[in-house]
């Protein structure tokens, strides 16, 4: 596994990979990586020549009160996990570079980015938005991995990609999920052994909203009152939101008929965590 540093470093490898006419996937991270990135590089390796993965925790996707700080940083671990994996380029530039003093161009996806975590985050989705483009325009992937337990992040990629005919394609792979239910995330080693247990409630009220929609119950107010009550008999739960939006442009849906992503985030003391389940009216 080759490691860099540099942009120029970055940039110039990725050509010598385009110019034998190899494809590159690429796997951007903040690091701290477990099963869900892994699973993200072991896709984007069966599908093509070359992997990339990025680490790269970025500023300009927290707000001055977030967690930007203690952010779980582990680089000599997660090259160990890149390397075994069999990653061809780990790239892990610096906050300089990537922002130099001046920095002052930024990509926003309107609409999309105002809505959910985009409500209780402002300015995250810019900063997520950003640093993608920045990321693609390095690396050149041919295409591009992530989660779908970040939804939006993924909805919001996609759109900047078509809207500013990037030349990449985006995959989403499905959320990866703890024995009780809880999404992987990097954020979830910041829970206590309490907050740890009651956070099993955010999968639990997924399934239970399934449940719901399965019995037949159209109406979204609907599901997020009995969402929210269940996530609410958890003493380290708070909730910031739950909603029902539409798969396609996460706009608000009148009555459950196609497709509707059940979204939440929910506080468990500290710990902000997001999840989410697609749902149909027709067949779950
Ligand atoms: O999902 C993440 O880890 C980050 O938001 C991403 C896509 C690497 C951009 O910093």
């Amino acid at each position: 596994m080759k490691a860099v540093r540099g942009i120029k470093q970055m940039v110039a490898a990725a050509k010598i990979i385009k110019a034998k006419g190899k494809t590159v996937g690429f796997v951007p991270t903040m690091g701290a990586l477990h099963e869900a990135h892994l699973g993200l590089i072991r896709r984007a390796q069966r599908d093509n020549d070359f992997t990339v993965v990025s680490i790269f925790v970025n500023p300009a996707q927290f707000a001055p009160a977030e967690d930007f700080k203690k952010y779980p940083r582990d680089i000599k671990g997660d090259a160990r996990l890149c390397k075994k994996e069999g990653v061809d380029i780990l790239f892990c530039p610096t906050v300089k570079e990537m922002y130099p003093e001046d920095f002052s161009s930024f990509v926003e996806v309107k609409g999309l980015s105002g809505v959910l975590c985009g409500k209780s985050r402002p300015g995250h989705f810019r900063g997520v938005a950003t640093i993608v483009t920045k990321l693609f325009n390095i690396v050149s992937p041919d295409v591009a991995y992530f989660g779908q337990k970040d939804a939006q992040q993924a909805l919001i990629i996609k759109r900047l990609v078509r809207d500013l005919n990037l030349p990449v394609k985006i995959k989403v792979l499905p959320i990866i999920r703890d024995k009780d239910g809880l999404a992987l995330s990097s954020r979830n080693r910041y829970l206590s052994g309490a907050e740890r247990k009651d956070a099993s409630v955010l999968f639990s009220a997924l399934k239970l909203a399934r449940g719901l929609v399965n019995k037949g119950i159209r109406d979204p107010r609907e599901i997020v009152r009995r969402v929210s009550g269940l996530i609410k008999t958890k003493k380290k739960a708070r909730i910031d939101y739950v909603s029902v939006v539409d798969l396609g442009n996460f706009g608000p849906v009148k009555k459950i008929k196609d497709n509707c992503l059940i979204a939440l985030a929910v506080w468990l003391g500290e710990t902000r965590l997001i999840d989410n389940i697609i749902i149909s009216g027709k067949r779950n």
